[in-house]
C-alpha cells in the first residue's frame, strides 16, 4: 500500500479561523514572543504565560476542522498516512486523524515544568509528568510526581524538540509520497524534515506563499489549503490505485 507523509504547519488550520505565526511583526495575538513563548517568558511571568495558553485553549474549543484537515482524514482512510504537524491544535484529530506527531506539542496537554527545557542545564534529572487537560492550567497546579508548577505541553523558543528520530528512520524507506502544507518552512529543527525526507520521489506541497528557497524538488501547488488539499487526495488516489 502507498506510504505517505503529511508535514503540516499553521497554515493548515489558517482557515479554521487560528492565525499563522509570520507576518504578524513578531507579535503574537498581540504578545512579543518572548514573553510567552521562551522559558524566560514563563520564569519572568508565568501568569502571562497561563493567561496567553488558556485563551489558545478556548479558541480551540470553538474552533472546527476546515476542508483540508477531512481530506487528510480521506487520504488516511485510502493508504498508509503519517501526519507529523508543528500546530498544537488537534483539529486533525477533530478530523479523525489517529496518531498525529505534534512535534510543538499540543494545546489540550499540560506537563511540568522541569519537563524539557526548563531545568537548569546542570540537573541531572528532568520530570516526566504529562497529562491531558479539561480546563486551562492555573497557576498553583502542581505536578503530582514532583510538586513543580504544571505549564502547557507546549515547545517555547530555546526549547528540545523531540524529534523521534528512531521513528522517522523507521519509517524513511517505506515512505513513497511526501507532501508539506501550510508551513513556512522556517523553524528548525521541525523544517529539517523536508531535507530528511529528501530522497523521496512524489513529493507535493501546498501554500499560498511557498518558501521556493526549501522546495527545490517539491511539485509546488500554490493555493489554499481547503482548495487544494481536497484535490491532491483526489489525485493521488486515482494515481495510486
Ligand atoms: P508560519 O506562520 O511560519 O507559516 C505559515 C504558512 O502557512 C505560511 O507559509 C503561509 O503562506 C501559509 N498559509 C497561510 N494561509 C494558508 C492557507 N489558507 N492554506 C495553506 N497555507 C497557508 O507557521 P509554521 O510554519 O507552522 O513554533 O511555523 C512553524 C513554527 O513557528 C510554529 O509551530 C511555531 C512558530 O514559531 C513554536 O511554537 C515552537
Amino acid at each position: 500500500m502507498t506510504k505517505i507523509v503529511v508535514f503540516s504547519g499553521a497554515g493548515l488550520s489558517a482557515e479554521s479561523g487560528i492565525p499563522t505565526f509570520r507576518g504578524t511583526n513578531g507579535l503574537w495575538e498581540g504578545h512579543p514572543i518572548e514573553d510567552i513563548a521562551t522559558p524566560l517568558g514563563w520564569k519572568r511571568n508565568p501568569q502571562l504565560v497561563l493567561d496567553f495558553y488558556a485563551q489558545r485553549y478556548g479558541q480551540m474549543q470553538n474552533c472546527q476542522p476546515n476542508a483540508a484537515h477531512f481530506a487528510i482524514s480521506k487520504l488516511a482512510a485510502i493508504f498508509e498516512v503519517v501526519c507529523i504537524t508543528q500546530n498544537i491544535d488537534t483539529l486533525l484529530e477533530k478530523a479523525g486523524v489517529n496518531d498525529v506527531w505534534h512535534l510543538h506539542g499540543r494545546i489540550d496537554y499540560h506537563k511540568c515544568e522541569w519537563h524539557f527545557g526548563i531545568p537548569p542545564l546542570d540537573a541531572d534529572w528532568q520530570c516526566d509528568y504529562r497529562h491531558a487537560i479539561t480546563q486551562p492550567t492555573k497557576l498553583g497546579d502542581l505536578c503530582p510526581q514532583c510538586g513543580r508548577q504544571l505549564r502547557p505541553d507546549v515547545v517555547w523558543f530555546g526549547e528540545a524538540v523531540d524529534m523521534r528520530v528512531d521513528d522517522l528512520y523507521e519509517i524513511l524507506p517505506q515512505i513513497d509520497v511526501l507532501i508539506g502544507i501550510g508551513t513556512s518552512a522556517l523553524v528548525y529543527p521541525a523544517a529539517n524534515l523536508l531535507r530528511f525526507f529528501a530522497g523521496v520521489k512524489d513529493k507535493y506541497f501546498i501554500d499560498p506563499h511557498p518558501n521556493y528557497d526549501a522546495l527545490p524538488d517539491f511539485n509546488i501547488i500554490q493555493g489554499a489549503a481547503t482548495e487544494e488539499m481536497p484535490k491532491l487526495v483526489e489525485l493521488l488516489r486515482a494515481k495510486n490505485s
